[in-house]
Formats: structure tokens, sequence, C-alpha cells
């Protein structure tokens, strides 16, 4: 049986833009997901299409204006004991923005070591900071070193080093290696699929490289203007798309992929405004199966598959073609 660690009912999020505020633009909009214990499930679709916003939410970094998020047996929408919170970490895209540039990687390392309670001995906090650096090959090396000291991707090793020392059960990793170079991406991502196993993590992965995604992820949530379009398995998604939309994903995709996928949906159009979406399917403009009913009904997510939920009315039809 898998065991659920978060799980997001209804989840809606809307920002309010301009002086005034009475432009909505809703960034999620009525999206459920569970996260199993120890799985990578991926976040993936167009810049824009809610993503980072879900991710946060899921981890409790952002609350949502409906819906709700349990970590385990506690709600995400008050405030969590701080052992609790410690055990949903974060890995951003940019670790330039999310180090202290005025600290050493000693003092950012021993900082989050205390914070997790784990001990205040000067001589255990050193040997964990060590501990925690060779963990993501890194050395002892790099305890003096600020962060404009170090290369792009011994940045992003150390905010993982950070993040590990709170000793998190899921980690929400939002675009971890994109403003790394290719080389060094690869590095990171092995890391991070050696970490889950040797600690179980479950990562939440958001990533525009679908080879990353195909690398890293148990299951993937394909994210279509803040709803989900379909979930579940990569390799059954990626292969076989039910959501015409994520066919047009895969399609426009540069990655390299072991194998093409079955249907190809050439792309066209751009993604809806947020603040006024199109009524009924919100890809219908852009959809090559879309018909009267797509223009007039919302379609909810539905079983189609083992462990696969798809939100397209035509999905069988999609399959089939
Ligand atoms: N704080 C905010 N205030 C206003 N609008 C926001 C805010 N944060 C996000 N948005 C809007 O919400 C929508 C979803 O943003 P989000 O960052 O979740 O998308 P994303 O899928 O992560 O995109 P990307 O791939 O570019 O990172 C976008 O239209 C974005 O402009
Ligand atoms: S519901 Fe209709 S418009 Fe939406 S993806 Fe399916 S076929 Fe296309
Ligand atoms: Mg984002």
């Amino acid at each position: 049986m898998s065991e659920v660690v978060i799980r997001g009912r209804g989840i809606v999020k809307e920002f309010r833009l301009g002086l005034t505020g009475r432009l909505r633009l809703r960034a999620v909009d009525g999206v459920d997901l569970e996260v199993v214990k120890g799985e990578t499930v991926a976040l993936v679709g167009e810049s824009g299409s809610g993503k980072t916003t879900l991710g946060r939410i899921l981890v409790g970094l952002l609350r949502p204006d409906r819906g709700t998020v349990t970590y385990r047996e506690w709600g995400l929408g008050g405030r969590l004991p701080r052992h609790v919170r410690a055990r949903l970490q974060v890995v951003f895209q940019n670790p330039d923005a999310s180090l202290n540039p005025r600290m050493q990687v000693m003092d950012i390392l021993a900082e989050a070591i205390r914070a997790a309670g784990d001990t205040d001995s000067r001589e255990e906090v050193l040997d964990r900071a060590i501990s925690l650096l060779e963990m993501v090959g890194l050395s002892a090396d790099h305890l003096p070193k600020y962060p404009h000291e170090l290369s792009g991707g011994e940045k992003q090793r150390v905010a993982i080093a950070r993040a590990l020392a709170m000793r998190p059960e899921v980690v929400l990793a939002d675009e971890p290696v994109s403003a790394l170079d290719a080389i060094v991406r690869a590095q990171i991502l092995e890391l991070m699929y050696r970490l889950q196993r040797d600690w179980g993590l479950t990562y939440i992965f958001i990533s525009h490289d679908l080879s990353h995604v195909w690398y890293l992820s148990d299951r993937v949530a394909i994210m279509y203007a803040g709803q989900i379009a379909e979930v579940g398995p990569t390799e059954d998604i990626f292969r076989e798309p039910a959501h015409p939309y994520t066919a047009m994903l895969l399609t426009s995709s540069t990655s390299v992929l072991p194998y093409k996928p079955r249907l190809t949906v050439r792309p066209v159009g751009e993604s809806p405004s947020l603040i006024s979406p199109p009524p009924g399917c919100r890809f219908h403009p852009r959809c090559p199966y879309a018909t009267e009913q797509c223009r007039a009904e919302r379609p909810e997510l539905r079983p189609i598959g083992p462990g696969r939920l798809v939100a397209c009315i035509h999905a069988e039809k999609v399959l089939r073609s």
C-alpha cells in the first residue's frame, strides 16, 4: 500500500493585481494532488502554468485561498511545530538568491543544524557540517568559503546540504538544475537520485526539461493554466499521452527522451490568460480534438488507466488516435 504523505484537495490560489487589487489572477484552480512516501512526483507545464505556486502550497510555504493541504496528520494552513516545518524543505533554482552572501558555508550549515535541534555542541555541529558536505560531494575545505567563492554547482550542493541538515522527509526542488551547465546538471540530478535512495526522501520536482523528469520522476502531473491536465506514472504518460496538451508538450520538447511519444500534436497558440481563462476546457482554443462540448464543459480529472487520471472529455479517442 502506498503511504500518502502530502494530500492537497481543491487547492485554489489567486493573486490580486494592480494598485487596487481588483484584478484577480487565478494561478492554481481546483487542484487535487497526493504525494506518496519515497516517490518523486514532477510538476510539468509551460511557464506560468502554476507549478511553483502549487509546489509552494504543497510544502506549506504559501497558503491557498481555498482547499486543504495536509502533511501526514498536520494541516498546513496554520502554524506548524518547528520540527514538523523542518521536515518540508525547498531547493530553489537559484542558489545565489537562497544562500546568504555574508555567511560562510560553516555558518549556513550550522544555522540549519541548530535549527533542526540536533545539537548545540560546537564539535558536534562541525562534525555534522562536514558529514553533510561529504554527502553532497564537497569537503571540509568548503567550510570557510562564502557563496561567491563557490561555483554554481557547489552553491547548489551547499543548498542541498542545508536542506538535508533539517532531516527532511519531503523536498520541493523547483528547477534545481536550470541555472547550471550541462555536466553539473547531470551531477546534481545524480546526487538527488542517490540522496533519495539513501535517505528515503520524497521529492516534488519542477522542471522544464522532460529528460530530467524522465530520469528522476516516478509520476508526473501535467499542469495547464493552473489545473492538472493529467497525472500518472511518468513512463505511461510519456509513452501514451491521454491529454492532447501532454502530447503537444512532448512534441515540442527538445529534450532527449528514450523514444518518441506515440502521438504528435503540433504546437499552436499561447497559454491562456489566467485573469479570464476560456470557458469549458481551457485547452480548447489550441486543441485539435476540441468539440462544442469542450467549449461548454470543464473536464474533471477521471481515471483512464492504472494510477492515471486525465481531465479530457475525449481522452479515449486521443489514446486510440
Ligand atoms: N506573487 C505573485 N503575484 C502575482 N502573480 C503571481 C505571483 N506569483 C505567481 N504569479 C502568477 O501566477 C501564475 C503562475 O505562476 P507560477 O510561478 O506558479 O508559474 P510556473 O509554472 O512556476 O512558471 P515558470 O515555469 O515560469 O516558473 C503566473 O501567471 C504568474 O505570473
Ligand atoms: S476536453 Fe476537449 S478541448 Fe480539452 S483537451 Fe480534451 S479534447 Fe481537447
Ligand atoms: Mg516556476
